[in-house]
């Protein structure tokens, strides 16, 4: 039974992917924050896992809690869009900060303990980014703040992307989808959403390294 690793899985697409994969008989291992949270995931069937992606006690934990598991899929869903803004609105410190922080330097805490694991199988490891990260698709400059940490995380991406050549890496984009960040009016349902990434995760080979993909399988430029 192939084993999947699920980031921030208390709700949205992350809980989506965690109903998906265990649908699809994969072993579900699912981290949230919330001890209720930890309770919903281990009633549905995963392994529930407690991380705080920014708290760094937890990112170090999470390395120990994983030591002897065989990971062939681990996503990296948990994410925040800030304040919305439109225009060229500065952000403060502590708007900054939370965004930054729990968008990109939590992923460069989880991915350098995550990727050897998942490199040991051979495995696939994509984070959830956002069209709104592309620099070569932006179009306007709604909630800035948001679209800078989702292009710092493609960058990390590919900086995980070219230190684990043996395994594939890639940054998704996930569709607009009915969640608290999506709102009501989007145009996808997380079961739509996790369905297409999990596919597309599925179908990706070696020569996808470090690539970007809508959920659909639409490969996108960064
Ligand atoms: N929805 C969309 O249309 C859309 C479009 C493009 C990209 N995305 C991306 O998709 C990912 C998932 O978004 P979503 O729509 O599912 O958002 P959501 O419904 O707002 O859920 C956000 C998830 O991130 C978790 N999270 C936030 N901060 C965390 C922290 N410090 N530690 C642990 N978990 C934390 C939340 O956990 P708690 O419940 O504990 O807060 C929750 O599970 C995000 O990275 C987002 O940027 C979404």
């Amino acid at each position: 039974m192939p084993t999947v690793l699920i980031i921030g899985a208390s709700r949205g697409i992350g809980l989506a992917l965690v109903q998906e994969y265990h649908a699809a008989g994969w072993r579900v291992l699912a981290t949230a924050r919330q001890a209720a949270d930890l309770e919903k995931l281990s009633t549905i069937g995963a392994t529930p896992l407690p991380l705080d992606v920014t708290d760094l006690n937890d990112c170090a934990a999470i390395g120990w809690r994983l030591d002897d598991e065989k990971i062939d899929v681990a996503i990296l869903s948990a994410g925040v869009i800030g304040t919305r803004t439109e225009g060229l609105d500065t952000p403060g410190a502590d708007e900054f900060n939370h965004v930054m922080q729990t968008n990109v330097l939590a992923a460069m805490r989880l991915l350098p303990i995550i990727a050897p694991i998942v490199a040991a199988s051979n495995g696939r490891l994509a984070v959830i980014s956002s069209m709104m990260g592309s620099l070569s698709m932006r179009n306007d400059a709604s909630s800035w703040l948001y679209r800078a940490s989702k292009a710092a995380l493609n960058s990390v991406l590919l900086d995980v992307a070219h230190s684990f050549p043996e395994m594939v890496s890639i940054a998704m984009h996930p569709g607009w989808v009915r969640t608290e960040m999506g709102g009501a009016g989007a145009t996808l349902s997380g079961e739509q959403s996790a369905a297409g990434i999990r596919a597309t995760i599925a179908a990706r080979t070696k020569q996808d390294n470090g690539t970007f993909y809508n959920y659909d399988g639409t490969q996108l430029t960064w």
